[in-house]
């Protein structure tokens, strides 16, 4: 039987935010494991930063296994995936021994806060989600789940439960980590200002939004992927230098950081400065009275440089599912201590009876 969260009775000191074994302040993210592959949106936007900020913080990486049910996935395509994302999550530099991975699922506080946050979230506030109407836009036969609408709010429950003081994001998470911030000021007015931590957003401007190499003006994204826009971590390598070198380019010939004027070149300087790990002003000058097709060729070249490692890497964590489950399985323990302590303080805030100590020892 797993550990109630009601298991710290009334009376007991309550146990509060950073662990006493880890002072550093908390993060928490996570992707959804609803492809094969993720793509260089998700390395960029996200798996980067994660990677920088995982030794200051006490940082917490979760695949988004629940969120992927939205979508309605076959059984076995969602286990193979979850578990291809781990990998890509250990192969993009995440260590499992300073930080904590896991899966959703494995935590059932998140489903347990999420029904009490969705009894705070008001239902216009939920409706008006962009990534909800667009996505319940394209939905065809009976529309749009009820899953896809409280979808947020399963969202705030995974930030909230770690006591996370920052979540490192793309661009297209602002609104949600908006919702998570109302709904943590909401408790926190109602309940005690100490019920929850109230999140912020981190969200690296140059990286937030990676667009889509056909459609400049989109994100890259999973679910809208155009076939030669997206660059896929786990693909072919040609297939992605091939994508880079049809990308859509501008008007004119200078190669210019200009998003508004330059939605394509600057696209492909954004991802080659990030890639690279240089300046936009170092990476600008370096093509300064040079073509389109010389940044397309040399970026296709960088590209190529970083998935070939990248997936052997893949594949080396993908011949031990054992190990990868190991990590998980760690990663859970974890994640269950800090969720179910914080689960315990919210119920007892909001004024659910605990049960009986003997009940469950
Ligand atoms: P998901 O799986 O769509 O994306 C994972 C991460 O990748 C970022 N991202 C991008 N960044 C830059 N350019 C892009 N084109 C691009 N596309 C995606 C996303 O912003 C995200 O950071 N709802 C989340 C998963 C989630 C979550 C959480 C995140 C569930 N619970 C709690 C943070 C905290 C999602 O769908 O991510």
């Amino acid at each position: 039987m797993r550990d109630h969260p009601h298991s710290n009775l009334p009376g007991e000191p309550a146990m509060m935010g950073i662990m006493a074994d880890d002072a550093r302040p908390r993060i928490l993210s996570g992707m959804q494991p609803t492809q094969d592959s993720l793509h260089l949106g998700n390395y960029l936007g996200a798996m980067t930063q994660w990677v920088a900020l995982q030794n200051d913080y006490d940082a917490f990486y979760m695949l988004a296994d629940l969120h992927a049910l939205t979508v309605n996935p076959e059984p076995a395509a969602l286990r193979e995936r979850t578990r291809r994302t781990a990998a890509q999550y250990l192969a993009g530099g995440l260590d499992p021994d300073r930080a904590t991975l896991f899966a959703q699922s494995h935590v059932a506080a998140h489903a347990e806060l999420a029904w009490v946050l969705s009894c705070h979230t008001g239902y216009g506030e939920a409706g008006r989600m962009t990534q909800f109407k667009d996505k319940s836009a394209k939905r065809g036969g009976d529309g749009p789940s009820v899953g896809l609408f409280t979808y947020p709010v399963l969202m705030a429950a995974d930030i909230l439960l770690y006591d996370a003081a920052l979540v490192p994001v793309g661009e297209d998470q602002r609104q949600h980590l908006e919702l998570t911030r109302d709904l943590a000021e909401r408790l926190n007015a109602r309940f005690g200002p100490d019920t929850v931590v109230v999140p912020s957003p981190h969200i690296v401007r140059s990286i937030a939004k990676i667009y889509d190499l056909q459609n400049p003006t989109a994100k890259m994204s999973k679910s809208e992927a155009s076939a030669k826009g997206t660059i896929w971590l786990l693909k072919d390598p040609q297939r992605a230098a091939k994508a880079v070198k049809s990308a859509v380019t501008d008007d004119g010939a200078e190669i210019l950081f200009d998003p508004v004027a330059k939605p394509g070149v600057s696209n492909l300087l954004s991802i080659y400065a990030a890639l690279t790990q240089r300046s936009m002003e170092d990476v600008v000058a370096e093509f300064e009275g040079r073509q389109y097709g010389h940044l397309k060729v040399a970026l296709a070249d960088v590209v190529v440089d970083v998935l070939i490692p990248f997936q052997e890497k893949v594949n080396t964590f993908l011949a031990d599912p054992a190990e990868l489950d190991a990590i998980l399985a760690r990663g859970a323990e974890r994640a269950r201590e800090v969720a179910d302590q914080t689960l315990t303080r919210v119920y007892d805030r909001v004024g659910l009876l605990p049960p009986a100590r003997s009940a469950w020892s």
